[in-house]
């Protein structure tokens, strides 16, 4: 359901388990990361629609879980601040084609792969951390992801026939899939 091509790897957990401050923190800026993103789409396709509906939606659910992570991170004591970024948005941006509308669709579909790849962590930390308020938080935020890929994959089929959509989704999850599997030194929640 959510096209990923591989699940994450003991090196993640491990990187979960000795740097998980970072990875809270680094969850916060994915969250804006992730309304900046819904919020550019709608800057760039303003003429549909149904995306500027859908698009305003998920920026503001991105902003909740924004606020959210911050809130957690305050009363855990865990200070908000700058992090240098995972170069897993980068490399999959650089995937995107230049031209329209193959750009759009390209865009579409790494918006969702983020939204799956984000779910799909967010249940290995639901299940893996031993402490309860945070499997219950994670716990909480996976179905809002799963519904976003879902969301993302269905409005790339605006800008293309189904089949060619899918065709395109095939190969960026495997593109996904090799740049988390060969992973970075930086523990973030996507490294
Ligand atoms: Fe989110
Ligand atoms: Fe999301």
């Amino acid at each position: 359901m959510l096209h990923l091509k591989s699940p994450s790897n003991d090196r993640w957990l491990r990187q979960v388990a000795s740097h998980f401050d970072e990875i809270l923190i680094d969850h916060a800026h994915c969250e804006k990361k992730a309304a900046g993103t819904a919020l550019n789409l709608i800057f760039h396709y303003v003429e549909d629609l149904e995306l500027c509906r859908e698009m305003a939606a998920i920026v503001n659910e991105e902003l909740e879980h924004f606020q959210m992570v911050v809130d957690l991170l305050n009363r855990r004591g865990i200070r908000f601040r700058r992090l240098k970024p995972s170069q897993y948005g980068r490399k999959l941006n650089d995937l995107v084609r230049r031209q329209e509308p193959q750009r759009a669709v390209d865009r579409l579909l790494v918006a969702g792969l983020i939204e799956a790849r984000s779910c799909e962590r967010f249940q290995v930390l639901a299940e893996h951390v031993a402490d309860s308020e945070i499997a219950a938080f994670y716990r909480g935020l996976f179905e809002s992801e799963a519904r976003h890929h879902a969301t993302y994959t269905r409005l790339a089929m605006h800008f293309a026939p189904e089949a060619e959509v899918m065709q395109r989704l095939e190969e960026l999850a495997a593109s996904e899939a090799a740049i988390i599997s060969e992973g970075e030194s930086l523990a973030r929640m996507h490294s």
